[in-house]
């Protein structure tokens, strides 16, 4: 398949090039770092990678993109200065552009600000075009869900379609010859004391292009079999590390996977070398800094420099040994929500991270909506189907929104907030009910355990739009057909939502 065909698909619903926003398109997104490496294509035209990876993006560190359609030619500002048009940038930036140019003579003024090193191994291509996909989103005003985005970001750099997030963020490779399965996805997961380090001992531009280095690698290292294998263990490693806040598992496995990317490198036909003597320096001081307790690792991408791993506790030590050393918070700007814990009745007990009570399963208070309308004396309900992007239960159908409350907030506030943020639908609840369930959530390691609220609502009658990075469809059934589909195919529909459901039944029935 071509890149244009897959851009083609994705954007056919959005009537692309009808509204062009006269002042242009800005968005900002930041770089990340894979702490466990994309590092070789099962598609070189479309980037499918060998395997799936995992990075963590580095705050306010990326790149700021600004979009305008203009003039007679392409015009390419990287910090302030103007690129020469037959620079191999210029040339990369073009073909992707070339992708969504609404008519031939469409042409581009791009300003460019970056905050890392362009190609020196800090992932500059990656928050390039995350930045680009994102303004060209606002240019255009597309509306795309995040993993649409996520997929033509990959177009123009595999790397890229983890940029789209903060934190924690997972690329699954997918099995799909078009690619469509294959796109990023957030962790959401907090971990407020990690600290990155960017170590640039050299800013000079690489001698192989990381694209050309992992195909060499796939081509000619005879170890590069076993790096599945690997990446299978060490992507389940560090999401242990990450769900249990275990530093040392996380850095530890990181710092391998780096190391066996570049041993496989060494193995090449003609053998690549990104490091120099400073590169070498660098690690074995942080070899002796561990020695002395000291907890800090580090990995390396295509380049000569070096990411570090540490945590907040470790700080100064780790400043005063490297003075240069670039401070990163990844999850400086990430904002965390806060859960309700409760007992088995509903009694408030304190609060708790978001995705740490899914991981620990604690119970906590939720709920869930069901908008319903009359259709010549016939009850139906308004289903979602959730986002491909949702941190559990992604594309499965279930009632019109659920969600939690935040702590001080009243569960009957909360879910009119949340109707409208995810459904735009404005209206009056009632709640019918509320009941305890428990369940592993299925393909992933989350557990819910709620007290779910459930509410229903009489639908407005007008018009409403969706939120996309949080329902990816939706469907007005009749309550009883929908009682036969359920029947016939439970494994399509959340596990709380029969449930949830029978509130509803047991409501109509009364009335
Ligand atoms: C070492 O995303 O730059 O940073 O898909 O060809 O554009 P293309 O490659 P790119 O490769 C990144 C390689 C890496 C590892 C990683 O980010 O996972």
């Amino acid at each position: 398949m071509q890149k244009i065909a897959v851009v083609k698909k994705i954007l056919q619903k959005v009537n692309h090039g009808s509204f062009v926003n006269s002042s242009g398109g800005k968005a900002f997104a930041p770089s990340n770092v894979a702490l466990c490496k994309y590092w070789g294509k099962r598609d070189q035209e479309l980037n499918l990678p060998v395997t799936s990876s995992l990075s963590i993006s580095l705050g306010a560190k990326g790149a700021t993109t600004y979009i305008i359609e203009q003039g007679t030619h392409d015009i390419y500002v990287l910090n302030g200065k103007v690129i020469a048009t037959d620079s191999s940038f210029a040339m990369r930036l073009k073909g992707y552009l070339d992708l969504f140019r609404p008519t031939p003579v469409t042409n581009y003024i791009i300003e460019i600000s970056a905050t890392v090193p362009i190609a020196a191994g800090f992932a500059s291509s990656a928050c390039g075009f995350a930045a680009l996909i994102l303004a060209l989103d606002d240019l255009y005003a597309w509306k795309l869900s995040k993993q649409e985005l996520s997929i033509l970001a990959r177009l123009g750099s595999g790397s890229a379609c983890r940029s789209l997030w903060d934190g924690f963020v997972e690329w699954q490779c997918g099995v799909d010859a078009s690619g469509f399965d294959s796109y990023a996805k957030p962790l959401h997961y907090y971990w407020p004391d990690l600290r990155i380090g960017a170590l640039v001992v050299s800013n000079s531009a690489k001698k192989i292009s990381s694209r050309d280095a992992m195909q060499l690698t796939l081509a000619t290292a005879s170890s590069y079999a076993d790096w599945p294998k690997v990446v299978e263990n060490d992507l389940a490693q560090i999401k242990t590390a990450i769900y249990t806040q275990d530093f040392k598992l996380l850095a530890k496995t990181s710092e391998a996977n780096a190391q066996k990317m570049h041993e496989m490198m060494a193995q090449t036909n003609p053998p690549i070398n990104y490091s120099i003597p400073e590169t070498q320096k660098a690690k074995d001081k942080i070899f002796a800094l561990r020695k002395k307790d000291i907890s800090v690792y580090f990995t390396q991408d295509a380049g000569p420099n070096l990411q570090l791993l540490f945590l907040q506790q470790d700080q100064e030590k780790i400043i005063s040994a490297f003075p240069n050393l670039e401070l990163i918070e990844p999850f400086h700007i990430t904002k965390t929500e806060n859960l309700i814990l409760v007992d088995e009745h509903d009694t408030e007990i304190g609060i708790d991270e978001k995705m740490r009570t899914h991981f620990l399963a604690e119970l906590h208070r939720a709920f869930s909506i069901f908008i319903l309308r009359d259709r010549h004396g016939k009850i139906e309900v308004l289903l979602q189907k959730r986002a491909a992007g949702k941190y559990h239960s992604a594309n499965l159908w279930t009632n019109t929104c659920c969600g939690h409350p935040r702590p001080n907030e009243e569960v009957a506030i909360a879910a009119k907030r949340r109707l409208n943020e995810e459904m735009g639908i404005v209206c009056d609840l009632k709640e019918v009910g509320k009941f305890h369930y428990k369940a592993l959530l299925p393909e992933t390691n989350l557990t819910e355990n709620e007290i779910d609220h459930v509410f229903i609502g009489k639908f407005p009658e007008k018009e409403f739009s969706v939120n996309p990075d949080e329902v990816q469809d939706f469907a007005w059934v009749e309550i009883g057909e929908l009682v036969k589909n359920f029947q016939a195919a439970p494994s399509k529909y959340t596990v709380w939502f029969y449930p949830a459901l029978e509130f509803v039944l047991k409501q109509l029935e009364v009335n």
